[in-house]
């Protein structure tokens, strides 16, 4: 029973995937006789949290159309329970605050979550507050689930950077292209279905070296799967290009998705090239570098801040070539590792 309602919280905290940035992934449900009766979704950063937003659709005055085909949705009764994924904040960030306290001042006598906040200004302090308020508080429910399903923000609250999925594909035979460096086909389109719908749609970004962009002229793109996306959600797609080889033809600087690209150089690369590539809409970074390579720990820090409409990003899956896939191994920044074998 519990595992049933925690799934839904899962389902409905997706809805929120690739715009929540550094934020978690949310949703909640409220249980009244064994039916749901109100749900909320942490829809984008900086927006209300999803226990937040459910409560507010209880308050009379918000009862709109779409509230009211879960019923009459009066007071919350002694026997309802709050379902969510992730336990609920104590603490008062720049745009919203404690869930706690609106949990408390609903009524609600019970509490059900997923998993505890690693946010060291919550970290079973949310849990206590609610207990201490009278509430009955049940957990951990599918803690491996939703801990696997929030990977991405346990990354930055434990680790201080993003999750990092490393994916090649490669032959029988070891190859992972042609012999003249161009791009072999190696996937069956089943595993390209599957790699769309359960890597690409399942990170925050897309990350390749500039060697990928010179001779795939890779897209970056979701094209296959069912996950739904809201507007502006799609993977942000980073190109790491030290001296800014890429071309200006390249799709990933000339698509739909053009505002999603980041491309990441160094700080002495090109000012002109840098000039160009943003007035197509990318956005390009400067980056520090250590020895030729890119300064990781520098990188995570303009990719975790938020600024603007930038909400940071918390997953990344990398997808090659080969000098990319040896940086990440080489700096030990890899957390899964996916090999596909083609044909
Ligand atoms: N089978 C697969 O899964 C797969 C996937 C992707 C690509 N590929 C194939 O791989 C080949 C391209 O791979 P590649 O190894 O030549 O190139 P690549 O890894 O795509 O790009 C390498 C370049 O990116 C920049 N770069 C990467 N990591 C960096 C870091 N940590 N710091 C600074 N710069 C960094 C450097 O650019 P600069 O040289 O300008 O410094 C580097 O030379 C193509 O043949 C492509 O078809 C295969």
């Amino acid at each position: 029973m519990h595992e049933f309602f925690m799934r839904r919280c899962l389902q409905l905290a997706a809805g929120g995937r690739g715009r929540t940035g550094i934020n978690p992934m949310v949703g909640a449900v409220l249980v009244r006789n064994g039916q749901i009766i109100a749900e909320g979704v942490h829809r984008e950063f900086g927006r209300a949290h999803a226990e937040r937003e459910l409560l507010w659709k209880l308050e009379p005055a918000n009862q709109s159309a779409r509230s009211a085909r879960f019923g009459a949705l009066r007071e919350i009764c002694s026997t309802d329970a709050l379902y969510v994924n992730l336990e609920p904040c104590c603490h008062t960030d720049k745009k919203t605050p404690p869930c706690t306290d609106a949990i408390i001042k609903s009524g609600l006598k019970r509490v059900v979550f997923g998993m505890q906040d690693p946010n060291p200004s919550v970290c079973g302090r949310g849990l206590e507050i609610l207990r201490a308020s009278g509430i009955e508080v049940i957990g951990p429910v599918l803690e491996d689930e939703c801990r696997r399903f929030n990977r991405g923000f346990l990354s930055l609250q434990e680790g201080r950077r993003p999750w990092i999925t490393l994916k090649i594909a490669r032959t029988r035979t070891g190859k992972v292209a042609h012999d003249d460096g161009s791009m072999m086909k190696i996937t069956s389109t089943e595993q390209n279905a599957w790699s769309h719908e359960f890597l690409r749609a399942r990170h925050d970004a897309i990350l390749v070296g500039v060697g990928t962009i010179l001779t795939d002229d890779s897209r970056l793109t979701i094209r296959s799967g069912s996950e739904e996306r809201v507007v502006g959600s799609h993977p942000y797609r980073i190109v790491l290009d030290p001296m800014l080889r890429i071309p200006f033809t390249a799709r990933v600087v000339n698509d739909d998705h053009v505002t999603r690209t980041i491309i990441v150089c160094a700080l002495e690369a090109g000012s002109a090239t840098k000039s160009e590539l943003r007035s197509r809409g990318a956005q390009v970074i400067e980056c520090p570098m250590h020895q030729g390579d890119f300064d990781f720990s520098a990188l995570w820090r303009l990719l975790i801040t938020p600024k603007d409409l930038f909400y940071g990003i918390s997953s990344i899956l990398v997808e090659g070539g080969p000098k990319t896939w040896d940086a990440f191994w080489k700096a030990g920044m890899v957390d899964e590792e996916i090999t596909l074998i083609g044909e």
